[in-house]
């Protein structure tokens, strides 16, 4: 009975495993597109940023959920490390329209994304992409709250 029970943990797991993989699926058409069109906007980003490492910007793992400026180690300005925002996808939307609006004073030279659709996909790459290869490796600095 107990291997079987252990069996059962298993399966359940599993299913679970299987019922979230579908769910990605189904929207996952929509993702992808999201997600594609929004890895070709990010290029404009990689010119500073780039996904698992510090660069003149600081590394996009883990973004969607962390607090702004808590990358330790990485130069931020004060205003950015003073600012208390915590990058929901609401927020990273608001910002990426228009950093220096929303953090006054950032080192962030770069004026921001007008078109809504554009940040849109952009944000769906940055949550996608935290799932992906290079951001797996634990990058000690990193904070993931969850
Ligand atoms: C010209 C260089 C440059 C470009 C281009 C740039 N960034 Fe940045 N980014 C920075 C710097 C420098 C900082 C640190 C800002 C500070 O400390 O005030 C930063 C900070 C950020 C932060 C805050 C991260 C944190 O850990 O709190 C986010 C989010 C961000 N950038 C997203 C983007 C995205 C998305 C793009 C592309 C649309 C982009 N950036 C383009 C230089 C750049």
């Amino acid at each position: 009975m107990k291997s079987c029970g252990r069996r059962q943990t298993v399966l359940a797991v599993m299913l679970s495993l299987v019922i979230h993989l579908a769910d990605a699926g189904d929207n996952g058409l929509l993702v992808e597109g999201a997600y594609e069109r929004g890895a070709r906007i990010y290029e404009r980003c990689a010119a500073c940023h780039a996904l698992g490492m510090d660069r003149t910007g600081p590394r996009h793992c883990g973004l969607v959920g962390r607090r702004a400026g808590s990358i330790m180690g990485f130069p931020y300005s004060p205003a950015m490390r003073k600012s208390k925002i915590v990058w929901t996808e609401a927020n990273l939307n608001r910002f990426l329209k228009s950093p220096l609006t929303i953090v006054p004073g950032t080192s962030m030279g770069y004026d921001g994304i007008k078109d809504d659709g554009e940040r849109r996909d952009l944000i769906a790459y940055l949550r996608e992409a935290a799932r992906g290869s290079e951001c797996q490796i634990h990058v000690p600095g990193t904070r993931q709250l969850h």
